[in-house]
């Protein structure tokens, strides 16, 4: 980078990945030189507390553009998104907020001369076309959401910036993401955090997919390594730039009901797939993730019995406490 100084601005930082990103960033930045941004007005008092928060609108320019000079930013992590779910509900929106807040953020990356940003892509730029196992780097890239279409259109976008204004843009395929800090919203994967809620809390979960959907998935702690190993590493390692494939584990969510049932002996699942069983069944269910691993040293750390006893012995400990908060 050309200044050494990190000053960071995360976008949708009260997000599932944003707030979870901000706080480790901050631990390793320092919280004044990390900026966390979101368009909703309430902020946690702890969010508050943490370090500075502004509100942005990723569609107003203006207001980015002030608050990177207000702070002197030279980096941008855009975690503003309009997911699968929500998109396939809401297209018109899911296209202006994901394209055209990418375009303002590349746009003001190019004009103001940042060091680098980070923006994510998703598995969700696969389609029915693109083999489903061991889903290569290069492949067909033919979604069927709304969600895809703008993932894939920023991929593009994004290289286009690389290529022609020369500026430094990185970005993961991210799967489906499992927290217990934020919740998700709007995604397909959804389910695979909501089960760990309920289990705790009742014991029984509806699954809103079929019990055979095999999905790729990631446990936050390798998503923050993903994020943060990519943005660290060396430029001129890389070949690719706003699309890597990332492999953390794939499971079913009747592989993931019986790695719970070996900690809750009474757990029990239904199945009543809706509409999202669709969006699921056009996604692969395991990744080729070769070129992050040679381009920047890509690993996981967690797989399905390692996630589901921390996720576990989290929400059982913060439901003895009664600080267990869900819907
Ligand atoms: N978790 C996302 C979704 O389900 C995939 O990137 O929409």
């Amino acid at each position: 980078m050309t200044n050494n100084k990190h000053k960071i601005l995360v976008t949708g930082a009260l997000g599932q990945i944003g707030s979870e990103l901000t706080e480790k960033l901050r631990e390793k930045y320092g919280s004044d030189d990390v900026i966390a941004s979101d368009i909703r007005t309430d902020p946690s008092p702890a969010m508050l507390d943490a370090g500075p928060y502004e509100i942005i609108d990723v569609l107003q320019a203006d207001s980015i553009i002030n608050t990177i000079k207000k702070y002197g930013i030279n980096t941008i992590y855009h975690m503003s998104a309009i997911l699968s779910a929500t998109g396939e509900k809401k297209p018109q929106l899911a296209w202006n907020v994901n394209m055209n807040g990418t375009y303002n953020i590349l746009e003001i990356t190019r004009e103001l001369e940042l060091n680098r940003v980070f923006i994510p892509s998703s598995i969700a730029v696969f389609g029915p076309e693109t083999p489903r196992e061991n889903t290569p780097q290069e492949t067909v890239l033919l979604p069927k959401t709304i969600y895809g279409v703008t993932k894939v259109a920023s991929e593009i976008l994004a290289d286009y910036y690389v290529q022609r204004f020369n500026i430094d843009v990185r970005g993961c395929r991210y799967p489906g993401i499992i927290s217990h800090k934020t919740l998700p919203g709007g995604g397909t994967t959804d389910y695979a955090v909501a089960i760990f809620y309920e289990a705790v809390l009742h014991q029984k979960y509806i699954c809103f997919l079929k019990e055979d959907t095999n999905l790729p998935m990631m446990y936050m702690p390798d998503c923050l390594k993903a994020t943060l190993g990519l943005m660290e590493a060396d430029r001129y390692r890389l070949h690719h730039h706003a699309g890597f494939n990332i492999s953390g584990m794939s499971f079913t969510p009747g592989e993931l009901a019986a790695e719970i049932k070996k900690h809750i002996l009474s757990f029990s699942i239904s199945y009543l797939p809706d509409e999202r069983q669709k969006i699921a069944e056009s996604w692969p269910q395991t990744i080729d993730d070769s070129a992050a691993q040679q381009e920047w040293g890509w690993t996981p750390e967690h797989n399905l019995a390692s996630m589901t006893r921390d996720m576990l012995d989290v929400l059982s400990t913060r439901l003895e406490k009664g600080t267990l908060n869900y819907r």
